[in-house]
């Protein structure tokens, strides 16, 4: 089946003033129906009526490149005939039993089993689970469960969900103000992120002084957060803003861990799935967590959810550890399986890693041109442009950020920011988008760039 080529080809095209008229429509039914906490439809100004691949047409025509890919949801990019084909088979079959067994389950867990990192593969166990943020709801009571032990090790700038005990270990403490509520028995230290590390230290020394700040609230009772019951990491962090973190981190972190018998959680719910040219962004270090959260793209647009874990771990758990009725959905786990295979044996993933060292290259030019871009990073198709205010002082230019995302909307490219002040770029496009597609959003962005760099004072 043909994955590439369903973009439409002369993406982008915009033929009418944005919002056009019938997506003004659209938009404007919606604000009277809906919360005004949307966050998307304030950078993006339009009503869609189809997508296709890399691109996505709306209710006047206009055709956008999407960058985006549903936040990493549409790694095999959108209306794929590979997922289409197993949804619409298993349509015929079923589509929501509570946890007996289908054969879309069994082949589903089976598959994923073979993918798991190499101490998980082919003996874990999953536990479903329904978002992004309940995997990792699941994953730290389990941790809890199984050290006996309440506090949470997270880190600057992750995110991991906005729901229940979850929104503790999210970072960024407006979701928590929102809800009205402190965080409950989690502790943050600060993410080896080598571009605003807080600590003045040499490069290579950052992840020995988390991990030395980490041995230490482990070890010392009277250190201040608790006894430490687990630790919840993103291999490469995502909404914190795409931060790769130095080569040792994983590796020493796994040694701690291991050393004090305390389970080491992988979000991988944003970084796994073939984002960054590997099925999960951990076998980069080569470093295998205990429990591992999964969801994005494995349901290819359906929601799905789960963490895959030690089999040891589940050797006393009772009957409803964790509960919700949606879980694990026929339709979410056969596209889910195809989803997997295609990702194992299609050679899909070399394309991503040598056409990210490509586009990554690319911005980096462009970073050498231009005053604003301060960092680039970035692994496969999870790369980032950091925007700053002065390459010197390092200041967040999130104004431009916000001005860069509404330029690009208006030349027909579809991109999101993310980054502790909202200041980064970040390219995140389907994994199948075609060469010319991607040429394409290259010229868009690097032509809206130089178009808000003209206006920074
Ligand atoms: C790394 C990571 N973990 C958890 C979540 C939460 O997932 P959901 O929005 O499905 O609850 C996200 C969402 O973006 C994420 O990026």
């Amino acid at each position: 089946m043909e994955v590439y080529n369903l973009s439409y080809d002369e993406a982008p095209v915009i033929k009418t003033e944005l919002p056009g008229p019938r997506s003004r429509i659209a938009l404007n039914e919606q604000d009277m129906l809906e919360t005004q906490s949307r966050t998307y439809t304030r950078a993006f100004k339009l009503a869609v009526d189809n997508a296709r691949g890399s691109t996505v047409m709306d209710l006047d025509g206009n055709i956008f490149i999407d960058w985006f890919a549903g936040i990493s949801v549409l790694n095999l990019g959108h209306n794929n005939p590979i997922v289409r084909h197993a949804i619409e088979e298993q349509l015929e079959k079923i589509v929501h039993i509570n946890e007996v067994p289908t054969e879309a389950r069994i082949n589903f867990l089976k598959t994923l089993n073979s993918v798991l990192p190499k101490e998980l593969k082919d003996h874990a166990r999953t536990m479903f689970t329904v978002t992004g943020a309940d995997a990792c709801e699941a994953a730290i009571s389990l941790a809890r469960h199984v050290s006996g032990k309440k506090t949470i090790v997270a880190f600057g700038g992750s995110y991991h969900g906005v729901a229940g005990d979850i929104v503790g270990a999210t970072a960024n403490y407006h979701y928590r103000d929102y809800a009205g509520i402190s965080p409950r028995d989690i502790y943050h230290l600060p993410f080896p992120y080598p571009y605003r590390f807080p600590v003045n230290v040499p490069e290579g020394d950052i992840s020995k002084v988390v991990i030395e700040q980490l041995e230490y609230i482990i070890r010392d009772p009277a250190a201040g957060p608790g006894s430490i019951g687990g630790v919840l990491v993103e291999p490469v962090q995502g909404e914190g803003g795409y931060i790769v973190p130095p080569d040792d981190f994983l590796p020493m972190l796994r040694e701690v861990t291991e050393k004090y018998s305390i389970p080491l959680i992988f979000d991988e719910v944003q970084s796994g799935m073939g984002r960054t040219g590997k099925i999960w962004a951990s076998e980069h270090y080569n470093v295998s967590p205990d429990i591992m959260c999964i969801s994005k793209s494995v349901g290819g647009g359906i929601p799905a959810s789960m963490i895959s874990y030690r089999a040891d771990y589940d050797r006393d758990l009772p009957a409803g550890f964790h509960l919700g009725t949606y879980r694990a959905n026929p339709l979410a786990l056969a596209a889910g399986t195809a989803i997997l295979n295609y990702l194992k044996t299609s050679g899909i993933l070399d394309r991503v890693t040598s056409k990210g060292r490509y586009i990554k290259k690319r911005f980096e030019e462009m970073a050498g041109k231009n005053p604003f871009i301060g960092d680039v990073r970035g692994l496969g198709y999870m790369i980032a442009a950091e925007l700053v205010r002065d390459k010197n002082t390092r200041e967040p230019a999130t104004e431009m950020a916000n001005t860069m995302k509404e330029t690009l909307f208006r030349h027909g490219l579809l991109m999101l920011t993310c980054g502790h002040y909202g200041n980064v770029m970040r390219y995140i496009a389907p994994l199948t988008i075609e060469d010319h597609i991607i040429e394409s959003g290259l010229d868009v962005f690097s032509e809206s760039l130089d178009e808000v760099s003209k206006k920074m004072k």
